[in-house]
């Protein structure tokens, strides 16, 4: 038989990857707890319709797609809001507004694999559900910066823009849905000829290619331009002002809005308001990146709802602490292997393990049968912090030797402050 290897862009991780992965996690769980969101867990399988339904000719054409057993077709989920949206419409459709709801889990999706692209990456993905106000927009920019800044991470920046804007312009010209989606489509790849070349209306046409240079000094002053250049477009307008006023909240809160772009659009087909991404200057493709979804919920069969996320790309987020040289805000813990002198002392030395694991240490326990030099310089070459050795005349006196196998010295410890010693 011939060895095999992971899928062509799936990767396994190895403990130091899904330790720095598992660490990242842990991260934005916990800035989930601290803004009020609520974690569920959702199938990785999911109905092919309801992940195709908004989410894009792109998205669309990249997803893994099969018929199961029973001759339905099913689809690995490409991203969680499709899922939540559907439970925002089932089981949570009669909870209070607004709904905050957390997810963390691998997507999958048929990328062209290259450095921060993979076809099965994780997510952690919030969504905001029932409210229009602006404030729900900058929660959401505002919740990305913490988990950005809990990490660590230096210079990163938001990029934001508003599909409202040129939707707005579109529909006043009268050019229908589905050309808008593929103008959009065309916007994400920053293929803005080809994109432009879709809309009949010469006007409508100029307008765009206007909109898109627009450039200020500031973010501000590209917002405030923005506005002053799609006058007379009502629902463009309105568009403006309401991102100048997200901008508002979200920079006086400490948000690094590092670019306001016209013309930058999103490959997902549901957004209605808002959208953002999140940049490091080291990669080249986004950290996360998230916006305004007010028909979603709808098409599924719901109340009309407004509603605001963001997606996290926990390996990409992996991929730029890494660059930055940043350690994991997560301390780690000591641990510690238990080593029987001889034999006859198994047992003692497993109670002596276990009593160290009910005080919360990690502990492992030397199973090889090595003598113990061997023993210990496995252990050292393994990285543990300590190696407890448990000997017949220390037993007797209720203690054991401790060897710090860094310092390469070693104190012997009564076995009632052993655990305090290795922990702290
Ligand atoms: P998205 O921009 O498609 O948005 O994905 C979010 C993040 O997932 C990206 O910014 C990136 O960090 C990561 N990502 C995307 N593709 C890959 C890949 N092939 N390999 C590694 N990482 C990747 C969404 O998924 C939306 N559901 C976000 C959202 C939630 N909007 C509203 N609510």
């Amino acid at each position: 038989m011939p060895t095999f290897q992971p899928v062509r862009g799936m990767r396994d991780l190895l403990p130091e990857d899904a330790e720095a992965l598992n660490n990242v996690i842990a991260t934005t769980r916990e800035t989930a707890k601290l803004y009020g969101y609520r974690e569920v867990i959702t199938p990785v399988v999911e109905p092919y319709e309801l992940l195709s339904a908004k989410s894009g000719e792109e998205i669309r054409q990249r997803m893994f797609t099969f018929k199961d057993l029973g001759d339905r077709m099913v689809a690995l989920r490409p991203e969680f809001t499709a899922s939540i949206a559907r439970l925002a419409t089932t089981a949570l459709r009669n909870e209070p507004k607004p709904l905050r709801v957390f997810s963390v889990g691998s997507v999958y999706r048929y990328d062209e694999p290259q450095r921060g692209r993979y076809r099965e990456f994780w997510q952690a993905n919030f969504e905001l559900i029932g409210s229009s106000m602006p404030e729900a927009d900058a929660e959401v920019l505002l919740l990305t910066n913490s988990v950005m800044k809990t990490l660590g991470l230096r210079n990163y920046s938001f990029k934001i823009g508003h599909v409202g804007v040129i939707r707005g312009i579109l529909s006043q010209e009268n050019v229908d849905d589905t050309i808008q989606n593929l103008i959009l489509q065309r916007m994400d790849k920053k293929e803005y000829d080809e994109a432009f070349k879709l809309i009949e209306q010469e006007k409508c046409r100029e307008v765009l290619q206007g909109l898109s240079a627009l450039k200020g000094a500031t973010p501000f002053e590209t917002a405030e331009k923005i506005r002053q250049y799609v006058a007379g477009y009502a629902k463009a307008e309105a568009a403006a002002n309401n991102l100048i006023e997200i901008l508002q909240l979200a920079t006086a809160m400490g948000c690094p809005i590092g670019t306001v772009d016209a013309a930058f659009a999103r490959g997902l087909e549901y957004y209605t308001g808002m959208i953002f991404e999140v940049n490091v200057p080291e990669l080249d493709v986004a950290l996360g990146g998230g916006g305004r979804y007010d028909k979603l919920i709808e098409i599924f069969g719901g109340e009309p709802t407004p509603a605001v996320g963001v997606a996290h790309g926990l390996d990409r987020i992996v991929l730029a602490m890494q660059t930055q040289k940043l350690r994991s805000p997560i301390q780690r813990k000591k641990t510690a292997v238990v080593i029987p002198v001889k034999q006859e002392l198994r047992a003692e030395a497993l109670k002596l393990a276990q009593m160290l694991r009910d005080a919360g240490v990690s502990v492992e326990f030397e199973v090889m049968g090595r003598k113990m030099a061997k023993a210990l310089e496995d252990a050292d070459k393994r990285k543990v912090d300590y190696a407890v050795i448990v000997g017949e005349r220390e037993l007797k006196e209720g203690t054991v030797v401790v060897r710090d196998l860094a310092k390469r010295e070693q104190t012997t410890v009564d076995i009632a402050k052993l655990a305090a010693k290795i922990r702290d």
